[in-house]
């Protein structure tokens, strides 16, 4: 799958117990031997500074996120502040999709997204967050989410997720959607058609007085139906004035999930699917998940609110 990392790749007639090509020392059979065609960690730039005028989250300074006692369900000032911190965390997306190309770094894709957030007068959520050093998450073929952008130029035939959060008004809007990279496989196609579907399905299946569980059901259905994998180790997720909070909501079916949903609740739908196995893999950087399999892994992501007669999505695509 996929041609091997611009960074590199064996040398013709490469052996075993040969130096591993990328220069870490080890030998190739114990360093990249079987990892050809899979995505490589890259180098990160700085962090990026926002101007003084656009007011940061309360964890920006320090790294160190507090936890509050923010209520599940929202008043409607707070639901009105998350309509608009939606709408345009949804404009930073799609205009960072618009500069998804062959030979673009996802640094530079990053640049995009930080710029179009302060447009906005938002603050970029993940800044720090954690002390997470960047302004969105690029997540590349069999990289499940939290890929930090890197100086890896985007090869034509990958997929890329870009997740966007932003910070308005004192609440936060979160949104994520994968991305073409020039011309694409079909079996990739048909893995990232079915994730937006089970992403859709999920959110369609809110409606007050169901239980969360309700979503993941629906979600995993579709996915297995299509011989995909759920992604377990990573939830939806309240949200409004914190980043994540309660509830926790599972992409495949768990009776734990058993909060009642009730008009006027806020929290993410964002279904990670693989094409193999569920189970990940963290990277060195401690952020980012991979399939072990290296199937490749697609996400969709929406924030949205109960309402009395079934759901609102807050991230809206622009027209
Ligand atoms: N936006 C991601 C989500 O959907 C979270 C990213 S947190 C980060 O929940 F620190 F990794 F950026
Ligand atoms: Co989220
Ligand atoms: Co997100």
């Amino acid at each position: 799958m996929g041609a091997d990392h611009a960074a590199g790749g064996p040398a013709a007639g490469i052996k075993s117990n040969d130096p591993c090509w990328c220069g870490s020392g080890r030998k190739y059979k114990r360093c990249h031997r079987g990892m050809e065609g899979r995505v490589l960690e890259g180098r990160v730039s700085p962090m990026l500074t926002v101007p003084a005028g656009i007011p940061p989250t309360p964890y920006y300074a320090t790294g160190v996120v507090e936890r509050t006692d923010e209520r599940m369900v929202k008043s409607p000032e707070i639901i009105a502040a998350m309509r608009v911190a939606g709408r345009l965390a949804a404009e930073v997306l799609a205009v960072t999709g618009a500069a998804v190309a062959p030979g673009v770094t996802t640094d530079e894709l990053d640049r995009v997204a930080h710029q179009a957030y302060i447009d906005r007068g938002m603050f970029p959520s993940t800044l720090n967050y954690h002390e997470y050093p960047k302004s969105i998450c690029t997540s590349v073929n069999e990289v499940i989410c939290h890929g930090i952008p890197d100086d890896r130029p985007l090869e034509d035939g990958d997929i890329v997720n870009i997740d966007v959060t932003g910070y308005i008004g004192g609440v936060h809007g979160d949104c994520n959607a994968t991305f073409y990279v020039g011309s694409v496989d079909d079996e990739s196609r048909r893995l990232v058609e079915t994730t937006r579907e089970c992403r859709d399905l999920g959110i369609a299946a809110v409606r007050p007085g169901r239980p969360i569980s309700d979503i993941g059901r629906a979600i995993q259905q579709h996915a297995e139906a299509a011989g995909y994998s759920v992604v377990r180790m990573f939830v939806g997720h309240g949200i409004g004035q914190q980043f994540h909070m309660s509830p926790s909501v599972p992409h495949y079916y768990t009776p734990d999930a058993s909060t009642i949903m009730e008009p006027g609740m806020t929290f993410t739908v964002e279904p990670m699917i693989n094409i193999g196995g569920w189970r990940e893999k963290m990277w060195g950087n401690g952020w980012t998940a991979v399939t072990v399999d290296g199937s490749r892994s697609a996400q969709f992501e929406h924030t949205l609110v109960v309402t009395e007669d079934g759901v609102e999505v807050l991230t809206p695509e622009p027209a």
